[in-house]
């Protein structure tokens, strides 16, 4: 990384993960989700945007043999804080009932988004819904939802990397940083 340049890296307060965490993380989440899905063939299915990065990285550390689905929801707009409706973008490209679903998000805020997608993916007839994210900031969580297995607890600041944006950039920063909060100031 000393070497990539990065016209990005000015807007970043500090590094909260680094590059070398995510991985060894991932892969232990990897392992976990091999352990409990061994023989039941699950859907892996991303939360677009913000888990593209992650959802490549977590489904090549799982050799299970399964298969993987997106669906796209925004809740935010620009903004740096949930406006507490969920609008899907792009739905399922396929029937979903009796299957053991994996929610791959990148981070669990209020926890709308997630509220919002299980009782869609449960009246969709999934026969098993498991939610693993990224990352947990559970100070700000306004929902009774919890993560089944989650990568690393985060504080209450605005994270960007790793899939993560603010007004869409900064999804291809490597690791998860904290954004510089005159970079969102006045939004
Ligand atoms: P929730 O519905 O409030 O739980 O938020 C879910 C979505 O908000 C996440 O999937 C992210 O896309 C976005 N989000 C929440 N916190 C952050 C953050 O710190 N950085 C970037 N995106 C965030
Ligand atoms: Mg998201």
């Amino acid at each position: 990384m000393d070497t990539m340049r990065s016209e990005m890296e000015k807007d970043i307060l500090k590094i909260l993960v680094t590059e070398e965490q995510l991985k060894t993380r991932v892969a232990e989440m990897g392992e976990e989700l091999y352990e409990k899905f061994q023989g039941k063939k699950p859907l892996f299915l991303g939360v677009l945007k913000g888990s593209f990065v992650f959802m490549t990285d977590l489904v090549r550390a799982c050799q299970l043999k399964s298969d993987v689905e997106f669906i796209a929801v925004s809740s935010y707009g620009n903004a740096t804080a949930s406006s507490g409706r969920v609008k899907i973008n792009h739905d399922l490209q396929q029937d979903i009932t009796g299957r053991h679903l994996i929610i791959v998000e990148d981070i669990l805020d209020s926890g709308n988004t997630l509220a919002f997608l299980k009782q869609y993916f449960l009246t969709k007839g999934a026969a098993s819904i498991t939610i693993v994210t990224l990352l947990d900031k559970p100070a700000r969580r306004t929902k009774a939802i919890t993560a089944d297995l989650s990568g690393f607890t985060v504080p209450d600041e605005f994270v960007v990397g790793y899939g993560l944006d603010y007004a869409q950039m900064y999804r291809n920063i490597p690791y998860i940083g904290v954004l510089k909060p005159e970079v969102y100031a006045g939004t």
